[in-house]
């Protein structure tokens, strides 16, 4: 018997977290994770979050800067209502019990500052680059833990809210795969501890899983980040957009113990300079607003020091400011550091730039819909037009919030008393347990390398083609192992990626233009014919869309079905 609800959720960061806990107050949701409920991108978010809330600050400045970030492509209606939303939003949070730092943080390390009535009220706020007014909103440097904590409690806490740990969505379920119209019905779901696939049938299906790190061998991202809701939506023949904007932050620790560390942009908010190995400043050789210069910019430059030293990383150098507000305003960071035996109140910290946050996603309309009807999506797999070619710091937790709220204000109208439809449970076909699955880390490895060298911060027309070859390659004998094994959420990781890494590729080889994060040694400039949106959809090559308006929904190609033909493979 398939497990029935109002609203499933695939995903439990900010964006699932904060539409469940909405989406509660209208009906029955079940809120699928793949790890448990706290493991997300959202956890791990050091800097903050971005939000007009100073009498000198204002939304035109926000929308300002998030344009310029975004090198043209932004959908100025996404930016407008996302910037002018973030107050209501960081609001919200704290009614959930999240607790940000207040501005007496920085009066008491300030002693100049006599304010601390007034500044005890209000929230502290750092700056970070590309910004042109302090407007991050932040708990200490580990913003993403209190949020993601506060969230968890807030959700856990409504009765109308199943939360299923250790569960990951296979495919999504249409009812197109079945003879009826295009329309999302739910997915099929791996319940990892029993090796089960269960059927959830909904009546909408919000993806919520958030980026794409692991696509690329160096990333911030923890490893649940596999693109899995890109992938089943491009599966279940949704439109995708802008894959080729994948943003390298350009600070992530370098030490050979430490996996996937982040240093936040706010050390540079807050004067931390970028050096060469010999001590030397350099970013000013590069933009004139150095190092608060918008990231694809700073990234770029740090991969030319690195390429024309042959240096392994570059150091980020704080030393400068006060110990005593260092580890009051970075304690994660000072920290974590500190492990690897790097005082960082003392010595520089050694960086490079790694694979961090993905701009494009499933093309979704202003509230979350995509282009399949009932299949909607939020958060860092959505793309919802706010981020152009480049993604302004901050505002992605922001982002998340702000279309869960949209899509569960609209998702509180459906009609809920419909019958369910009758689709067939998961078949296993002819699979059976794997006995290599060797092939399934070599595979992993290969792809995740040849996408960082190939597809990685600067790209070239020849690499990108040699990338396409081996994805290709590697997705055929991705799918062989699919089809003659029961899926694990190895396999199901790593088949993700697969696409993931497909769509990068395809969208970047027909982007013959440099643009934000985009930048090709065989187009360096910017071609203003080019300033549109790059979708793919399964079947439709990528070519370059309208601007700013969605794609209406349309059929897949005939005969093709979402999820695995034995697309039901498995029953549990
Ligand atoms: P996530 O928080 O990643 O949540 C996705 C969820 O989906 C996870 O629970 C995952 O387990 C689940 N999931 C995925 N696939 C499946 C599946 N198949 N089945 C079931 N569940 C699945 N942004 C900012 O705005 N400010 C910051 O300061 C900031 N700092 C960052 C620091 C780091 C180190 C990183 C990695 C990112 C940072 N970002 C920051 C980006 C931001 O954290 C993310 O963009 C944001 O958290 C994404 O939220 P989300 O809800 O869309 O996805
Ligand atoms: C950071 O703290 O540098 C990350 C901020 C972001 O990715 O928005």
């Amino acid at each position: 018997m398939p497990l029935t609800c109002d609203f499933l959720v695939i995903g439990s960061g900010i964006a699932g977290l904060s539409f469940a806990l909405e989406a509660a107050e209208h009906g029955e949701v079940i809120v699928v994770t793949k790890r448990s409920r706290e493991e997300s991108n959202t956890k791990y978010a050091q800097g903050g979050i971005a939000a007009v809330l100073d009498e000198d600050d204002s939304f035109d400045a926000h929308v300002a800067d998030t344009m310029t970030a975004g090198v043209g492509l932004n959908h100025i209606r996404a930016v407008e209502l996302t910037v002018k939303d973030a107050p209501a939003r960081i609001a919200m949070l704290r009614s959930a019990g999240a607790k940000f730092d207040l501005a007496s943080t920085r009066a008491h390390a300030d002693e100049s500052s006599p304010s601390l009535t007034r500044a005890e009220q209000d929230l502290d706020l750092h700056l970070e680059g590309g910004h042109s007014a302090r407007r991050i909103v932040h708990a200490g440097d580990m913003t993403g833990r209190e949020v993601e904590r506060a969230l968890v409690e807030a959700v856990s806490a409504k009765k109308n809210v199943r939360v299923l740990d250790e569960h990951m969505a296979v495919d999504l379920i249409t009812l197109a795969q079945h003879g009826g119209p295009e329309v999302a019905a739910g997915a099929y779901v791996l319940d990892v501890e029993h090796g089960k696939v269960v059927t959830i049938l909904a009546r909408a299906t919000v993806l919520a899983t958030g980026g794409a790190g692991k696509v690329y061998l160096y990333t911030t991202n923890p490893d649940v980040a596999t693109g899995d809701g890109i992938a089943m939506a491009f599966r279940a023949g949704a439109e995708v957009a802008n894959m080729e904007f994948y943003q390298f932050h350009p600070t992530c620790l370098f030490h050979p113990q430490a996996k996937d560390f982040l240093i936040s942009e706010a050390l540079r908010g807050e004067g931390a300079v970028l050096k060469r190995l010999d001590g030397t400043p350099f970013m000013k050789e590069f933009h004139p607003r150095a190092e608060l210069a918008p990231r694809d910019i700073v990234a770029r430059a740090i991969d030319h020091e690195m390429k024309r030293s042959g240096a392994e990383h570059v150091l980020l150098d704080i030393t400068h400011e006060d110990p005593t507000f260092i580890k009051e305003h970075f304690p994660g960071i000072y920290a974590q550091c500190m492990r690897y035996g790097i005082d960082i109140t003392r010595q520089p910290i050694p960086v490079v730039p790694a694979a961090h946050y993905l701009c494009g996603g499933i093309t979704t309309d202003l509230d979350g819909r995509t282009t399949i009807p009932g299949l909607w999506a939020i958060g860092e797999c959505a793309h919802t037009g706010l981020h152009g070619a480049n993604r302004l710091a901050s505002n992605s937790l922001l982002e998340g919030m702000v279309f869960a709220h949209r899509a569960a204000r609209e998702l509180a109208k459906i009609e809920r008393s419909a019958p369910w439809p009758e689709v067939p449970e998961w078949d296993v076909g002819e699979a059976v347990p794997s006995d290599e699955a060797v092939v399934i880390t070599q595979n992993w490895d290969e792809l995740r390398r040849l996408m960082w060298n190939y597809v990685g911060i600067v790209r070239s027309d020849k690499r990108l083609r040699r990338a396409a070859r081996r994805i290709a390659l590697l997705q055929e004998e991705i799918a062989e192992y699919y089809w003659k094994y029961f899926v694990t959420r190895d396999l199901l990781e790593l088949r993700n990626i697969a696409t993931v890494a497909q769509l990068i590729v395809e969208c970047a080889s027909a982007r013959r233009e440099s643009r934000g994060l985009h930048f090709t040694l065989d187009h360096r400039e910017t071609d203003p014919k080019m300033a549109r949106d790059m979708v793919i959809k399964r079947g439709v090559p990528a070519h370059l869309g309208h601007p700013a308006a969605p794609a209406a929904p349309a059929a897949p190609p005939a005969g093709e079905q979402a999820g695995r033909a034995r697309d039901q493979q498995g029953a549990g």
